[in-house]
This record gives C-alpha cells, structure tokens and sequence, in this order.
C-alpha cells in the first residue's frame, strides 16, 4: 500500500528548535505544514535546516513514518503572511519564544482571522489560561508541551484551559498519536504542568543531598542515569512499584510507612542560588563537562536518546506480541 499524502493543513509559528521539529513530525504522515515566521530569513533557514535534516535521518534510517525524506519535505513549505497562512488550516501549533506578551498578541491576531474549526496549539510551558482569556475563539485553545529533542522524547502534555473544549482536547490527543508522539493528557491546569513538576522535585532532592555533601556531584547524577533513569526509560513510578511488591498494594502495605518518614526528612525546598556549596556544586559540574564542550556533550545525548528511541520502539512491539 503506497503511503499517502493528506490533505490538511497545519501552520507552525515560529521556527525555532521546537518549529522545526514540529514541522517534521506532522510532515512524517503526510500533513501539509506550512512554517510562519515574521523572519524572511529565519523561513529559509528553518526549511534549509529541515531538508538537510530530513536526509540525515533518511541516510541513517531513523525517518519517522513511511514517506522518503523527498517525499516528507515536499509536505513542508514556508510564509511570512500569518494571514494566508492559518486560513483553512486545521492545526496550528506555536512556536513562539516563552514570552507571555508576545504570545498574547500573536493569539489576538490569531483570534481575528481563524475560523471556528482550527486547533489553536501552544508550545508553552505557561498556563493556557493566561494567554488565551478573552478570545473569542478560546474554546479552541489547548497546550500541547512536547520535551527537547521530540523526534525522539515522544511525550507531549496535552494540557486545557478552563474554557478548552474537550473535543478539541481530545482531537489533540488523537492528532499526537497519529503523528508518533506520545500524549499525556492534564484534566486541569497547573503550574508546571506535570512533567516539570516531576523534574524539579527530583531536582530538588538532587541538589540538597549534593549541597549538604552527602555525596558528589558526579556520583549524584549516576544514581540517576545508571539507577533510575534505567527502570523509567521503561516503567514509570507506579507500576515499578506494582512490580517491585506483589501488586501495589503489597507495596503500599510493606513501604508505605517508611516513604512516608523517609519523605518527612526532605525539608524546606531548597533555594538553588542561596545554599551554601552552589559555588562548588557549578565547579564541580564545569570541570565535569567544560562549557566548551557543552554542544559536543548535547550531540552526545541525543545520539543516545536517538538509540534509546529505536530500543523501545522494539521492546513496544515485544510486549504487545505476548
Ligand atoms: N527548546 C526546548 O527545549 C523547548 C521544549 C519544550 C517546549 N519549548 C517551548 O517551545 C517554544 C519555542 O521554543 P524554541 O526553543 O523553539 O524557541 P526559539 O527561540 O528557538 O524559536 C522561536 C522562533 O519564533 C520566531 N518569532 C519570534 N517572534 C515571532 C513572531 N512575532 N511571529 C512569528 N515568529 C516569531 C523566531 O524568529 C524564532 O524562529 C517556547 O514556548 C518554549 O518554551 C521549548
Ligand atoms: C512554497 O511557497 C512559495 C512562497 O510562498 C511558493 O512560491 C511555492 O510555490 C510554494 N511551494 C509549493 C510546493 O507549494
Ligand atoms: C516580550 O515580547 C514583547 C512583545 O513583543 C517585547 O516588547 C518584550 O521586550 C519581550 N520581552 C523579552 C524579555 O524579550
């Protein structure tokens, strides 16, 4: 069966890292993707970027969907005219930088020339409700928050303002998994959203056992990326609890109460730039990887996530089988 081209239309603002990365995604099924951005330069940039890419991830097999690397950015074009460009577009995603003033006035603009079906999409990682109250077209705003790089970190947060109309949350979700992305969809706002929230509690814990010299940097971060981050690549929290007791609630029964005191320890959330070895922690960290080499160490892990990617692609597979 020959892969098909599809006939909708998604806009991209703004093309940046995350742009650009959105713009591949929906072009991997086929989705006629139309980049915006104000800066004539920045659309060529982002499509010359986007062309190279795409062969890249061609060459080494690693293209999403059943479409050639050819065949993809022929789905995937350029304007400067936001007009033109949203006008019969069924998604639009931003990709705006985090800023809540100009999102607020490119979301007005928005407001005046979408019509009543389009999907009104945000990249933030601020509250939908403060840039979308007042629009006449609210009901069409969600925020659909995908993790850097999301070629490979396929979860997105699908999250809704008071006034999101559950179909379009729910056509959000079913759009994310058509294109290969992995929603998670928030019944409610909050600051954070999930993800983040999960990240700095971690964060957190992290950098008080290192300020308070429990133990060294380096060998912090192992705990994760050797220890945690193993079983999470593949399970999370929950059901690595279901499966390390008989059941969860064997697991609530047997730990439950030792969580509990271990947790009441944590104390006060810590103040990054205040606590007392900060300075030795961030030597500590640039001697580990000098800023020079920050790029190379960035390549570095999204070679690994790229590999990661492939490995549970085919472990999924596995597990639905038996
Ligand atoms: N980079 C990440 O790791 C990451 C991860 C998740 C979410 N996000 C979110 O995605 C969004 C975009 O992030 P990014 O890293 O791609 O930003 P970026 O700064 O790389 O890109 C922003 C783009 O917007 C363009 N732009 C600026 N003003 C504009 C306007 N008025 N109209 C149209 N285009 C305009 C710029 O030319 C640029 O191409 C942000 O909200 C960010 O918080 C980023
Ligand atoms: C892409 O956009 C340019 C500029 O608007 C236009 O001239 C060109 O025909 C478009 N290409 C395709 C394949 O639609
Ligand atoms: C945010 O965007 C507004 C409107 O474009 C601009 O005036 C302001 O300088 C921006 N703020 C930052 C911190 O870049």
């Amino acid at each position: 069966m020959a892969p098909k081209l599809k006939t909708e239309k998604v806009v991209i603002i703004g093309s940046g890292v995350i742009g650009r990365s959105w713009a591949c995604v929906f072009a991997s099924v086929g989705y006629q993707v139309l980049i915006f951005d104000i800066i004539p330069k920045q659309v060529c940039d982002a499509l010359q970027d986007i062309k190279f890419q795409l062969k890249k991830l061609g060459k080494k097999g690693l293209l999403r969907g059943t479409l050639n690397a050819d065949e993809q950015f022929s789905c995937i074009n350029g304007t400067t005219n936001l007009a033109t460009a949203v006008k019969d577009a069924m998604f639009i995603q931003e990709c705006l930088p985090e800023n809540l003033t100009l999102k607020r006035r490119v979301f007005q603009s928005l407001d005046n020339i979408v019509d009543d079906a389009a999907i009104l999409s945000s990249s933030t990682s601020t509250l939908p409700s403060l840039f979308s109250d007042g629009l006449e077209h609210k009901s069409q705003v969600v925020v659909s928050h995908a993790v850097n790089p999301l070629y490979y970190v396929r979860v997105v947060e699908i999250v809704p303002a008071p006034w999101s109309d559950p179909e379009v949350l729910m056509k959000t979700r079913i759009i994310m998994k058509e294109i290969g992305q992995e929603p998670v969809s928030l019944y409610k706002e909050v600051d954070g959203f999930v993800l983040n929230r999960i990240q700095y509690a971690i964060l957190n814990e992290v950098w008080r056992l290192a300020d308070e010299q429990v133990i060294d940097v380096e060998d912090i971060d192992k705990a994760i990326s050797e220890g945690l981050g193993m079983r999470y690549a593949f399970l999370g929290p929950l059901e690595n609890a279901h499966l390390n007791a008989d059941g969860i609630r064997s697991y609530i029964a047997n730990y439950g109460l030792y969580i509990h005191s271990v947790s009441k320890t944590f104390g006060e959330t810590p103040r990054m730039a205040e606590s007392k070895n900060a300075e030795r922690i961030c030597e500590r960290l640039n001697a580990l990887v000098p800023l020079q080499r920050l790029q190379e160490r960035r390549l570095w892990r999204d070679a690994c996530l790229m590999r990661l990617a492939l490995l549970k692609k085919e472990m999924n597979a596995k597990c639905r089988k038996n």
